[in-house]
């Protein structure tokens, strides 16, 4: 696959039974435990070989460390955390680079593998199809909550075990459908990743922005303005192709278009597969809902949030 539709990785076919996939995603601190952080920021690398229909088979770490600025032990607490979501993925740690820097980031480079008739893109939404989300959205206004000092610990632990969460668990359940499109929700938000199928397939998607699952709080959240620079920028990024109901409330609209962190699947599948997806995916914990439709051909891509 080449560059010309922006995909969650890339994928270069090996022989006619597998194909790589090659990812790279590094963050800066979400929360202030190394140990969460290293999770999240394992779970959201690993996410884009899910978002593929691929298996993750090695990573390597990336880190730059302010080593003059914060312990030791809290980049071994970080690895570690990244370490179990690694174990936990399947995948084995083959190697990895650091680099002396003032700020401090951490992800992971992952190489997975996938059968090349069975790669999942973005861009091939069909009319017809519903389209599955398969984690609440909210966590870039829970950051913003969280630095105001506003979010309660119940808030925080909501949020940092939806980030940490693999999306391993509800691909495994997607495989067994016929999936048309996937991909999985991170900086551009809901609606960006919803824009980015639509315009891939030249469909026209609708969002029902109040069937969405939310992390709690985070609409009282977006209420007060506790909105990320990122939720505007996406906005703005992508209104010629979007449609806002001016019925929605402003705090609504915001939480579509806010950057996620490690977010969950959109998994774009046949209406009367829909149901049972979802049954499926309720059944071991997943918080999955569909929240939008593929109702026509456009030739240029349109989001309608509804
Ligand atoms: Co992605
Ligand atoms: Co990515
Ligand atoms: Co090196």
């Amino acid at each position: 696959m080449g560059l010309a539709t922006p995909d969650d990785a890339g994928v270069f076919r090996l022989n006619d039974q597998t194909a790589l996939i090659q990812t790279l995603d590094f963050l800066t601190p979400v929360t202030d435990d190394p140990y969460e952080f290293g999770q999240i920021a394992a779970a959201n690398s690993l996410s884009d070989v899910y978002a593929m229909g691929g298996t993750p088979l090695t990573v390597m770490n990336i880190v730059c460390f302010p080593s003059c600025d914060l312990p030791e032990d809290v980049l071994a607490r970080t690895l570690k955390g990244g370490q179990d979501k690694i174990n936990e993925a399947g995948a084995v740690l083959v190697g990895g680079h650091s680099v002396d820097d003032p700020q401090f980031k951490y992800g992971l480079s992952v190489t997975g593998i996938v059968h090349p008739d069975k790669v999942l893109t973005n861009s091939t939404a069909r009319v017809g199809d519903a389209i599955i989300l398969t984690k609440p959205i909210g966590t870039g206004i829970m950051s913003t909550a969280i630095k105001a000092g506003l979010a309660e610990v119940s808030h925080i632990r909501e949020a940092v075990a939806v980030m940490s969460c693999l999306n391993r668990y509800a691909a495994e359940l997607m495989a067994r459908f016929s999936v048309n499109a996937c991909t999985d929700v991170t900086g551009f938000g809901l609606a960006g990743h919803l824009m980015e199928m639509a315009k891939g397939a030249k469909k026209q998607i609708t969002l029902y922005s109040q069937k969405v699952p939310l992390l709690e709080n985070v609409f009282a959240f977006a209420q007060m303005g506790l909105v990320p620079a990122g939720a505007h920028k996406n906005r703005a990024f992508f209104k010629d192709l979007t449609r806002i109901s001016p019925a929605l409330p402003l705090a609504l609209v915001d939480l579509m278009f806010d950057p996620q962190t490690s977010g969950g699947l959109l998994i774009s599948l046949k209406t009367e597969d829909a149901p049972f997806c979802v049954a499926q995916m309720e059944k071991i914990g997943i918080n999955a809902r569909v929240i939008g439709e593929v109702t026509k051909e456009n030739s240029t891509g349109f989001l309608d949030i509804i």
